[in-house]
């Protein structure tokens, strides 16, 4: 299963690259709202960092328009995936994009027709929000164990199901189970995939019994040297 981070919080990026863990990044207008910062440039600096797919999500809802926002972020760079809402024009226009070659990532996806709409205008990944369900009383996690299946019987399509609207590691665990190919995870909830108390226990343990023996791996040397 691929890891991306959703956030445009560049320091975020950069630390959660360096654990070499980090496959792809998602954007919307609400994080880059939140960042402060202009988006072409937040784009342009998250795609020097990480190589994988960099989500960035236009702004217009007419097609033309739709591509004329797009024209303009695939010069940022080869790895920008433009970001479509599923609506008819966003559809429209994923379809025109991907068959000319651009990434792009249909968003705002709350139904299995719909992914199956994205999945044949040819998107390279498809994002239900499975937190915001949730908000409304559904289960958002049966969405995907909807759409997985369904993608499934078609080999045809090359649609990857993104888990949008992660909330915590037990989606993404559910996300994992059921097949998904990809979640975008708020920086927090990636790290919180890194914990367990045992873990933290366990090391402590070890550290004290390790500064009992007085010894120093990187100072050592093995018995034929000494
Ligand atoms: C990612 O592509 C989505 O924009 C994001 O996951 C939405 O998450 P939210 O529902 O927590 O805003």
């Amino acid at each position: 299963m691929k890891f991306f981070v959703d956030t445009a919080d560049t320091k975020e990026i950069r630390a959660l690259a360096e654990t070499g863990l980090l496959d792809g990044v998602t954007t919307n207008p609400t994080l880059i709202a939140k960042s402060g910062r202009n988006m072409l440039d937040v784009i342009a600096e998250i795609c020097d960092v990480v190589p994988g797919p960099v989500s960035a999500e236009v702004a217009a809802t007419e097609f033309a328009a739709i591509m004329r926002e797009a024209a303009v972020l695939r010069r940022i760079a080869r790895n920008v995936t433009i970001k479509v809402p599923l609506t008819p024009d966003g559809l429209r226009a994923c379809k025109a994009l991907t068959s000319d070659g651009a990434m792009v990532n249909v968003t705002l996806c709350f139904s299995a027709a719909q992914a199956l709409l994205a999945a044949k205008a040819g998107a390279t990944f498809v994002s239900p929000f499975v937190g915001r369900l949730d908000d409304i009383g559904h289960i958002g996690m049966e969405l995907i164990g909807e759409i997985v299946p369904i993608f499934r019987n078609y080999p045809n399509l090359k649609t990857e199901v993104l888990v949008a609207s992660v909330r915590s590691p037990l989606h993404v665990i559910d996300a994992a189970r059921l097949g998904a190919h990809v979640a975008t995870l708020p920086p927090a909830v990636l790290r919180g995939l890194f914990n367990h108390p045992l873990t933290e226990k366990g090391l402590a343990q070890f550290l004290a019994d390790w500064a009992k023996t007085g010894q120093h791996i990187a100072e050592a040397q093995p018995a034929a040297a000494r």
